[in-house]
């Protein structure tokens, strides 16, 4: 125990709380197989220029295999003088092999490391984050499919303002998560530079092939300047940055969701297994799935904003204000994929009330529809749009529907309207006119969702 790995030139301890602050390990240790992968790796490119023998390379990687199983097992035994995951394997190994131990290191800096860690790391967890967005995708696409036939008032502004597809709205958050899902995997190509031999900032003084390295840990390129390479967690920033952008539409989700299940609205009802109930008001039931999901939305963008203010003022190359993008990501990783699976269960098993989602339609929903029966009939738009209106406030003023006028009251404000005019009034009718690609109409409704689905099969 004791003596730090850059101890050398150190005469006095460490104050405590700044050794505290400075380790990592209880974050980075979940990189521990990512690291060792990138020791053992690293230690054959020193073997083929010739800095390990055969013997020492083979005692190095059954070393690194050795730690391996202890932390898979849960036995690895960490040290209160274990800085972080680099230096606690690097520890551990010398425990267990003895001298070729002290050689890995050579060339090789923890600012290199940690950053191919890292980006090994990514690689993985975006495609386990990515599957996950796709499983929820597909449970929208699904439901979408199923209850196709379901209408429902469309909002803006939160205001009622046309009928839509409950499918069309459902389908509105497939594609949404559908293209976070294309931008997170995007990332994975600016994760494909091997940063492995960039060493502290300078580079690598000894002949090892990079190229040949990256290859072997599943990169495709090499970063091409060491200081950048070392300085850069770009990708952790954007990695924030989509993470960020899912939780604000999760969140939307679950605040369209949340008020959808009130009594008011009572579109749908939060199954029992998605929601709690209240210690003190026995009848209550109350979406706390989403409410988790729209805060827990919240605090991805708190991390993002974070970590970009982490980033601003540091100089070039390596400082340990990176080490901060450990606790960044790592959190919001955690957090984004538990509200991404939280999504897909309580959007699975919600039940839709069809018939409240009917009731809540009504005729003044369809007033545009009237407007366009007008300028079917020749009548310009905004010429159409002012008579529509007129008519709105004529069954205001007569306090009934504006489906119940009298064909005569119609005739009064505009000579266009004729007994056809009946036809306007029915919500199967209104859904039906908006053919054109995107629209609520059963055939654009079915279109999206087999284009969905064939993104499905590829993904
Ligand atoms: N634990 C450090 C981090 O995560 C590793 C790199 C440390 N490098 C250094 N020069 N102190 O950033």
């Amino acid at each position: 125990e004791g003596k730090k790995l850059w101890g050398g030139r150190f005469s006095t301890p460490i104050d405590p709380l700044l050794e505290k602050l400075n380790r990592s390990i209880d974050l980075d240790k979940r990189l521990y197989k990512e690291d060792i992968q990138g020791s053992k790796m690293y230690a054959e490119s020193l073997k083929v220029i010739g800095m390990l023998t055969d013997y020492e390379c083979k005692q190095i990687i059954k070393g690194l295999d050795k730690v391996k199983e202890e932390w898979d097992s849960d036995k690895f035994d960490i040290k209160s003088s274990d800085e972080d995951i680099h230096t606690a394997n690097e520890r551990r190994l010398k425990e267990l092999i003895g001298e070729p131990a002290t050689k890995l290191h050579v060339g090789r800096s923890r600012n290199d490391q940690v950053i191919t860690d890292m980006k090994l790391w990514m690689r993985s967890s975006i495609t386990e984050l990515s599957s996950n967005l796709r499983s929820l995708v597909k449970t929208l696409v699904t439901r979408a499919d199923r209850e196709i036939d379901v209408k429902m008032p469309g909002y803006t502004h939160l205001q009622r303002a046309q009928p839509v597809r409950w499918s069309h709205y459902l389908l509105s958050y497939a594609w949404t998560l559908k293209n976070d899902h294309d931008s997170i995997t995007n990332l994975l190509d600016k994760l494909g530079a091997s940063p492995l031999g960039s060493g502290a900032l300078a580079g690598n003084p000894f002949p090892i092939d990079r190229e040949a390295l990256a290859h072997k840990l599943g990169f495709n390129s090499v970063t091409k300047n060491s200081m950048q390479a070392v300085g850069d967690r770009d990708f952790c920033a954007e990695f924030l940055f989509y993470s960020s952008m899912i939780g604000i539409h999760l969140s939307r989700l679950a605040e369209d969701l949340i008020l959808y299940s009130t009594k008011e609205f009572g579109f749908v009802t939060i199954s029992e297994s998605h929601s709690t109930g209240s210690s003190l008001m026995p009848q209550k039931r109350n979406p706390d799935s989403l409410e988790l999901i729209r805060g827990i939305g919240g605090s991805l963008t708190g991390q993002c904003c974070g970590f970009l203010t982490v980033l601003k003022g540091t100089p070039s190359t390596y400082n340990k204000d990176l080490q901060c993008d450990k606790e960044a990501v790592f959190s919001s990783y955690d957090k984004l994929m538990s509200i991404v699976q939280l999504s897909e269960g309580t959007v699975r098993t919600l039940h839709l009330n069809s018939e409240k989602c009917e009731a809540a339609l009504s005729t003044d929903m369809l007033a545009t529809d009237l407007a366009y029966y007008l300028v079917r009939k020749g009548v310009a738009f905004r010429d159409a749009h002012g008579l529509a209106g007129k008519v709105v406030a004529a069954a205001e003023q007569n306090a009934v529907d504006i489906d119940k006028l009298e064909l005569e009251d119609l005739k009064s404000i505009s000579c266009f309207f004729d007994a056809g005019v009946m036809k306007i009034w029915n919500y199967e009718n209104s859904l039906e006119q908006y053919q054109a690609t995107g629209g609520t109409s059963r055939k654009c409704v079915l279109e999206q969702i087999m284009e969905l689905e064939a993104w499905l099969r590829h993904h």
